[in-house]
């Protein structure tokens, strides 16, 4: 973990700075964020706090730690057979939950399992990589925005004080250890709940794109499955996809795609209008754009995860204000890889296309993203495993969704207010190490067995209506490959539009 600056303050509870007292952002029994026991876990954290002081090793489960950790996080040895809980990050949830893909992941859902007459014969997850420190373009933009705070010639609020202080310490682009230890878990959770799948011969076959985050992760998440067997099954990344080439995991490879800013600035440039003005007064002589409010208020989610406790950022901003900031970014990723741009889900039809070939067990059929030297050997492309794993970006897995079909938009989303049941809420869609999990089911039907689908993101079953699903969200096979028209059709000639990434 990367130290924090010395005079890095958090606030306390009782001074929640500029936000009013019934909106706290802090989580209601935490006295100091650092000594918040997980709650309705007291029992188990009891035994495993003596354990952890009395082998005197930092221990990071259950949201306690005697010890802080100060180097990068190693599931520890003795205690790795321990079931795994990412650390507490001291905020409340529903702030965590306004900071839309940089939100922890959370199961939206309880994980239900299939229909008593079918059993899971395979499974496909594609996974975000961890908690991550921002891009080395974001961290340039946030702390530009922090200098233009930083002009403030009083600090006239108690929320804003820390500003004298402060020191900018993040890295760049890399996972953090909160990132480490989310992908650790999930792969402990994926060994759960597949463990019947899972034997000598059938190992999960593990892919990462190239960047180093998401290849950090995929080794979590292999280490974290290996525990949870007691180093029985240990998987291994088998592949690595380069980001500079054809990659099915990463979105870069059709440069006519940008980032449309005009219909999401509408709402970034009404819901910081308020900011503005208390900011204008709390640090009087500041002078901030919408843009520098978003950047500072990322900054609360960055630091959060970096430091594994609130970032005193997090204190300028209220509970509501984070929901209009991950509507903001809610909006930027639908006019990127979303509904919203032409050239958006089309970057996700490799992906599906291979999901099609490991669910039919077929050779894969695809002209757009996908390597065929590396989809047409059984070393990098087997068709005979149970369990795929393969780990990519937000921004891809937002475009595989619109691939599929998933989160369907009747229009876009609004750009002047926040609609309450809407569905396209980036910190269900794509939070840090978020999933997309399609299981292949064999059922009992009358007269034998059949194949079926079923699709979960963070563990919600997905209403898959485009294949004639019914309340458990179970599609046949057949019926599922043929909705997929629009990736077995190679993006109904989008693709084509895309241009040609200059190498
Ligand atoms: C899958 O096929 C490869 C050869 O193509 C073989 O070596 C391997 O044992 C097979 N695995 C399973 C689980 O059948
Ligand atoms: C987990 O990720 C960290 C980076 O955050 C890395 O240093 C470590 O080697 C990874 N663990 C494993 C088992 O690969
Ligand atoms: C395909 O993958 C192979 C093996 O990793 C690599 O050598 C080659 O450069 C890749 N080609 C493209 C176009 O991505
Ligand atoms: C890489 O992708 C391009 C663009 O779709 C395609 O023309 C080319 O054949 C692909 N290369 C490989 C090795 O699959």
């Amino acid at each position: 973990m990367p130290s924090k600056p010395e005079h890095y303050l958090p606030l306390s509870t009782a001074d929640n700075g500029a936000v009013d007292a019934d909106t706290s952002i802090y989580g209601s029994n935490i006295q100091h964020p650092r000594q918040a026991p997980g709650r309705g876990r007291r029992l188990r954290i009891g035994i495993w706090v003596s354990l952890a002081l009395l082998i005197s090793v930092g221990f990071w489960g259950y949201g306690y730690r005697p010890i802080r950790c100060s180097s990068a996080f190693r599931p520890n040895s003795d205690l790795q057979n321990a079931a795994p809980t990412v650390p507490s990050l001291g905020l409340k949830k529903k702030i965590q939950q306004g900071w839309g893909p940089y939100s922890p992941y959370f199961p939206s859902a309880k994980y239900s399992t299939p229909p008593v007459n079918c059993d899971i014969i395979q499974v496909n997850l594609l996974q975000r990589h961890g908690a991550r420190y921002p891009t080395a373009k974001a961290s340039e933009d946030i702390q530009k925005s922090v200098k233009k705070l930083r002009k403030a010639k009083h600090h006239k609020h108690k929320s804003v004080k820390f500003l004298e202080n402060y020191k900018w310490n993040l890295g760049q682009d890399d996972l953090v250890p909160f990132g480490a230890a989310q992908s650790f878990e999930a792969g402990w959770v994926h060994f759960k709940r597949y463990e019947h799948l899972i034997d000598e011969g059938n190992l999960p076959f593990v892919r990462a794109s190239g960047a180093d985050r998401v290849i950090m992760s995929a080794l979590n998440w292999t280490a974290g499955f290996a525990a949870a067997n007691k180093q029985v099954y240990t998987p291994k990344l088998s592949v690595i996809i380069s980001e500079t080439a054809n990659d099915t995991l990463d979105n870069a490879m059709c440069p006519a795609c940008e980032r449309s800013v005009v219909d999401a600035d509408a709402w970034r440039a009404k819901f910081t209008v308020p900011i503005e003005h208390r900011l204008k007064k709390t640090l009087p002589g500041v002078k901030l754009s919408p843009s520098d409010i978003t950047n500072i208020m990322s900054l609360c989610a960055f630091e959060t995860v970096a430091y594994e406790e609130p970032s005193p950022f997090c204190g300028m901003f209220t509970t509501h204000e984070f929901q209009s900031y991950e509507h903001d970014e809610g909006l930027k990723k639908y006019y990127y890889t979303g509904y919203g741009n032409e050239f958006g889900r089309v970057q996700g039809v490799g992906y599906v296309n291979e999901l099609l070939a490991r669910l039919t067990g077929t050779p894969v059929d695809d002209h757009t993203q996908t390597n065929s030297t590396l989809d047409l050997s059984p070393e990098t492309f087997p068709l005979n495993r149970t369990f795929y794993a393969d780990f990519s970006h937000d921004n891809t897995m937002v475009a595989i969704y619109g691939a599929l079909g998933l989160f369907p938009q009747k229009q876009a989303p609004s750009n002047s207010k926040i609609e309450h049941h809407r569905t396209w809420r980036m910190s269900r869609l794509v939070p840090f190490s978020s999933r997309m999990t399609t299981e292949k089911l064999q059922c009992n039907v009358p007269g034998g067995t059949k194949d079926f689908v079923r699709i979960l993101v963070n563990d919600v079953v997905q209403p898959l209506g485009f294949c004639g699903a019914g309340d458990d969200g179970l599609c046949e096979l057949e019926a599922f490959v043929a909705s997929q028209a629009y990736a077995r059709g190679g993006g109904g000639g989008d693709w084509e539009k895309c241009g040609t990434v200059l190498q």
